[in-house]
């Protein structure tokens, strides 16, 4: 111990001698930091990172470049805990010190709100964080928040066969963003989403205690499964309940062009996706193509399907329900569901530790907003949506249409705070990704999507017009810092939750009323109430 503590007390006057003038408040965290490892005992090697350590730019890499920090706004350290202690620590000194704190576990987030800010702060990384344990008789798994839903799909897929969770399609997102805000993914129109199987958490508050649900009471365990961890506390891992599935599942990926009635087929798709048999989620993709028969653009829907059975069950049921799309038994591949992890995230015929990566892919500028759709939209406007995306170049610009319906409608709205339950037909995620830089670039794409926001305003829901907070966007609103008032916020804080965001703000004001976690869209404690 002795010899780390002098270590530390080294860097700490190293960095404090090297300082600028910002540095000031940097050199008094890593001395508080210092202070508390001594007192806690724990072992701080390979734990604070500053701009000059050699791996520091590694880890801050993000997979989303529009919102790489520029080095005047990086921040002024990363910490990467492999302890609780640790992070009471930084949670203590950044109380003490007025500095902020960003927690990131997966680093996903669409605005780059874990990995940068406006004020001086330092990074709460939680990749040493992330063992899973999983009990088979209960059929349950205490996960810490740093695993990546590949690395708890590889190590549920280990354990057994027919263990699984539901929760999004890419295997590098994190589990701590993920879990908190929702968690959509191929199951869940069976299994409803990630939070909506989260049944223990723990959690280190405001004040640096550590809590379980018992300990943190129902309310703040409400807001942890759908309202996002980063306004109320840094979660530390969540216990599920997991799901099972058969042996065998079957997946496809049909495409149809413009040529092949791709109109058509989605807009009848719209009056089945919800409804059919809830073993069934026949996600939509859309893309401008160049067509392979005239060589001119086209659009291309791109029916990407899992369906919990056998393909001699599944055939009937699109024979029954979606005819037109001709799905023919070749077109589908039995699998096991580790498998269709594999290729939804578009790695069919990978080894399984592909799913264990968690580098992120870089050099790829992204923009992504959602919708929810109510009624279906009727042809003329899906024209009107293929035209949008045929003003970017191939393959850019993409839409998701992900349908709800089965278990998801058995939820009421205020069960958790996640409230697009019954009623929704579909979601809509918009992405554009560019590879080029440079600000007028940037604003072009980033144009082109609020256009096309824009345009879909009349066929999606209204008052509030809804979004999923997991696609956060901060064209919806973005906060005043530490003196948002509940007015400022409910600006966006209602087209993510609807009615929840009250009860969000009266939770946060019962456990964080000085708003130590905070964002540009965290949710603002009110003062009296
Ligand atoms: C390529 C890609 C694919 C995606 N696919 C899907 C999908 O299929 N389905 C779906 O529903 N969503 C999907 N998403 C969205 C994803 O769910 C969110 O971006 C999610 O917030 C990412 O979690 P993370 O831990 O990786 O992100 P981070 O950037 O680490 O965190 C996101 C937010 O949560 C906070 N946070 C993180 N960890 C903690 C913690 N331990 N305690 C408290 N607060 C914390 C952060 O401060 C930040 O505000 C996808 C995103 C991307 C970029
Ligand atoms: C960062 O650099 C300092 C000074 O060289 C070193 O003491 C420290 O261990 C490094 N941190 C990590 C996490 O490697
Ligand atoms: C397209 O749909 C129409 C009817 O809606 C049908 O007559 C036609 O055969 C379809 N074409 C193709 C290529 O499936
Ligand atoms: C392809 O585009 C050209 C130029 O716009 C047009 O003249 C031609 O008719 C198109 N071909 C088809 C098959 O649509
Ligand atoms: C589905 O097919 C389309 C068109 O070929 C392709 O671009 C897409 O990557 C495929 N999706 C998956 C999950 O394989
Ligand atoms: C995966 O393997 C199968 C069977 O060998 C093959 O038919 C298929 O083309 C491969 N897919 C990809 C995406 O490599
Ligand atoms: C926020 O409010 C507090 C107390 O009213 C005040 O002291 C502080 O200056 C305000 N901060 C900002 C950034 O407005």
């Amino acid at each position: 111990m002795e010899s780390r503590i002098i270590i530390l007390l080294i860097l700490a006057t190293h960095l404090a001698l090297g300082a600028c003038s910002s540095a000031q408040k940097n050199s008094d965290f890593l001395e508080c930091l210092t202070i508390q490892f001594q007192s806690s005992n724990s072992a701080p090697d390979g734990v604070i990172y500053t701009p000059r350590n050699a791996s520091y730019a590694s880890l801050l890499l993000a997979f989303n470049q529009r919102l790489a920090p520029t080095p005047s706004e990086r921040p002024e350290l990363i910490i990467t805990p492999f302890h609780e202690s640790e992070i009471q620590a930084a949670v203590y000194c950044s109380r003490k010190l007025g500095m902020q704190i960003r927690v990131r576990s997966g680093g996903h987030d669409y605005e780059g709100l874990s990995y940068n800010s406006e004020n001086p702060f330092v990074i709460v990384d939680m990749r040493n964080i992330r063992s899973i344990s999983i009990d088979n008789d209960e059929k349950s798994a205490w996960v810490q928040v740093g695993a990546t839903l590949g690395q708890l799909y590889h190590t549920l897929a280990r354990k057994s066969k027919t263990l699984a969770f539901t929760a999004g399609v890419c295997p590098p997102v994190g589990v701590g963003g993920h879990f908190s805000g929702g968690g959509y993914g191929m199951m869940s129109r069976k299994h409803a989403l990630a939070s909506d199987n989260i049944i223990d958490a723990k959690l280190i508050n405001a004040n640096g205690q550590v809590l379980d649900r018992k300990s943190m009471g129902e309310d703040l365990f409400w807001v942890i499964r759908g309202g996002g961890g980063t306004s109320f506390g840094i979660v530390l891992a969540f216990k599920l309940k997991l799901v099972i599935v058969p042996e065998i599942v079957t997946v496809f990926n049909v495409s149809r062009t413009l040529e092949q009635n791709a109109t058509q087929l989605v807009h009848k798709w719209q009056y089945i996706a919800d409804k059919v048999d809830e073993n069934l989620l026949l996600r939509l993709f859309l893309r401008s193509v160049r067509s392979p028969i005239h060589g001119n653009r086209t659009i291309q829907a791109s029916f990407t399907t899992l369906f919990l059975g056998r393909v001699h069950n599944l055939l009937p049921i699109m024979q029954d329900s979606f005819p037109e799309l001709g799905l023919v038994e070749q077109d589908c591949i039995e699998m096991s569901w580790i498998e269709s992890t594999l290729f939804f995230a578009g790695l069919r015929n990978e080894s399984l530790d592909v799913l264990l990566i968690r580098t992120p892919q870089t050099g790829i500028y992204f923009k992504g907003k959602s919708d929810y759709v109510r009624q279906p939209i009727p042809i003329q406007g899906l024209r009107g949506i293929w035209r949008f995306l045929n003003q970017e170049d191939e393959n850019r610009a993409e839409l998701q249409f992900s349908p709800y319906g089965g278990v998801l409608n058995t939820f009421s709205e205020s069960e958790t705070p996640f409230p697009h339950r019954s009623g929704n037909i579909f979601m809509i995620h918009y992405g554009i990704v560019w590879t080029r830089g440079g600000s007028a670039e940037s604003e072009r794409h980033i144009n082109w999507i609020r256009r096309l926001y824009s345009y879909m305003g009349r066929y999606v829901s209204r008052s509030p017009r809804a979004a999923y907070f997991n696609y956060r966007d901060l064209d919806l609103g973005r906060n005043a810092g530490r003196n948002t008032t509940y007015e400022q916020a409910s600006v966006w804080g209602f087209r993510y939750f609807k009615n929840n965001f009250n009860r969000l703000v009266r939770v946060k004001s019962m456990v964080d009323p000085s708003n130590f976690f905070r964002n540009e869209q965290s949710i603002p404690p009110v003062s009296s109430s």
